[in-house]
């Protein structure tokens, strides 16, 4: 298939770093286009572990052009230092990656206003990675952020940054916060920008260009349908559009050259930070926890854990379009004897097949579950469809047909190996 979309079909963590690594096989070019440094996403290569947050992982790779484009809000020194750790680790970066220059800037600010504004939410709290994505992204749709073609321009970056920092060190006193020193900050971005300033480029063209030399593109997702700005469980969201829609706005890359949508998800249901997570199940949290799995890959946080949700993901399937349908973690599921998948909600007398909009409804939302009795034996080595015990199949077929979409991919563990092809 030659231009994939990759999308979480949950609220992120879905092991979508895994099969991105997987399907990057068959890609040219693998494009970010939306979130920031907010994302984690862990590759396994044999022994060895990388989590990337704003590169995408199809650096890991031989060969495949990597692009960071308009639609991801980019924070220059943390980008660096991604950059930077990639080559301690002798991966090539030169010549493999490109980077907007229509992306938006994430500036320290930013960071103070995400942490000011939690701390003053108190109890409400959206628990945010606190990486000022947020703030960023509300700039951008102000019209008062700065972009990476700013951040290139010694001084326009000068004059734009210090009348940033003047007027948000106004926000950060009001808030009781420390402001910020225009001359650090300027010193530190500034390095940053003589060091990317290489990697710049207008993608909207490159990907333009790439398109018509039927180059194979995969969109790599971040985050997941659920935290999406528009569809998620607002104001429990991350600040894009991280549908299968973002593919396209924040890449220049048109809807009309999209040929496929593949949607991952868990086997089960994780979220980290608040908002409502109707299959939320403390039994299911401290066995996976127990295991020393779901825990942040970029915040260290312990993720919240729950039953499969089909209410949400057939949800995420229409919104997304998905045309197939990865599940991953299947082994996080081998020990039980019983497992549970959410088919409608209940709120008192009043039933639902989709996910309400009112954040106070979902909240009280109760799962009505159907049970499926568990494989208890280790999927770890399986290699094959086949092998896999049968009540495992059953199950992956059930929570595949509840979603509405295709079952292509299963997965049994972060290796590439452990990726069972249907
Ligand atoms: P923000 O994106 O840092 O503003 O955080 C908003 C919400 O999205 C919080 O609940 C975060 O925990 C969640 N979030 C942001 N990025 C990710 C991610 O990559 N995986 C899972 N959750 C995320
Ligand atoms: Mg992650």
């Amino acid at each position: 298939m030659p231009n994939t979309i990759l999308i979480g079909a949950q609220w992120g963590d879905e092991g979508k770093g895994k099969i991105i690594d997987v399907l990057t096989e068959e890609s040219d070019i693998v494009v970010r286009t939306q979130g920031g440094n907010n994302a984690g996403h862990t590759v396994f290569i044999g022994k060895e572990k990388y989590v990337l947050h704003l590169v995408p992982s199809g650096i890991l790779r031989r060969g495949k052009l990597c692009v960071i484009g308009n639609g991801v809000v980019v924070d220059p020194v943390s980008l660096m230092g991604e950059i930077e750790g990639l080559r301690q680790r002798r991966v090539k970066v030169e010549g493999n990656l490109v980077l907007s220059e229509t992306a938006h800037l994430v500036l320290p600010y930013h960071r103070e206003l995400d942490a000011q504004r939690e701390l003053l939410k108190g109890k409400h709290k959206i628990g945010t990675t606190k990486r000022g994505i947020g703030p960023a992204y509300g700039d951008k749709a102000a019209r008062t952020g700065l972009r990476i073609v700013d951040l290139i321009n010694p001084p326009r970056f000068e004059a734009m940054l210090r009348q940033k920092i003047r007027e948000n060190n106004e926000v950060l006193k009001a808030f009781g916060a420390k402001p910020l020193s225009f001359a650090k900050v300027h010193a530190e971005y500034r390095a940053a920008g003589d060091y990317l300033k290489a990697f710049v480029a207008n993608t909207v063209i490159l990907l333009h260009e790439a398109t018509q030399r039927k180059a194979r593109i995969l969109f790599e997702g971040a985050q997941g349908t659920f935290l999406d700005l528009d569809h998620g469980t607002y104001p429990f969201v991350t600040s894009s559009n991280t549908t299968a829609g973002g593919a396209c706005t924040g890449s220049g890359v048109s809807p009309n050259r999209m040929d496929r949508v593949v949607g991952v998800m868990k086997a089960y249901t994780t979220r980290v930070g608040e908002g409502p997570l109707p299959t939320e199940s403390a039994d299911i949290a401290d066995m996976l926890h127990a295991m020393g799995r779901e825990f942040g890959a970029t915040t260290g946080r312990a993720r919240r854990c729950g039953w499969f949700d089909a209410v949400a993901t057939r949800e995420a399937a229409r919104v997304n379009g998905i045309d197939e349908l990865a599940v991953t973690n299947i082994d996080g599921l081998d020990t039980l004897e019983t497992i549970k998948v959410c088919v409608a909600y209940r709120d008192g007398s009043a039933q639902y097949d989709y996910v309400p909009n009112d954040i106070e409804v979902l909240s009280r939302c109760k799962p009505v579950y159907l049970e499926f009795p568990g494989w208890r034996t280790s999927t770890h080595q399986v290699r094959r469809w086949a092998q896999l015990p049968l009540k495992a199949r059953q199950y992956l077929k059930a929570i595949a047909e509840l979603t509405e979409a295709r079952l292509s991919i299963a997965s049994v563990g972060p290796d590439r190996a452990q990726t069972i092809f249907l």
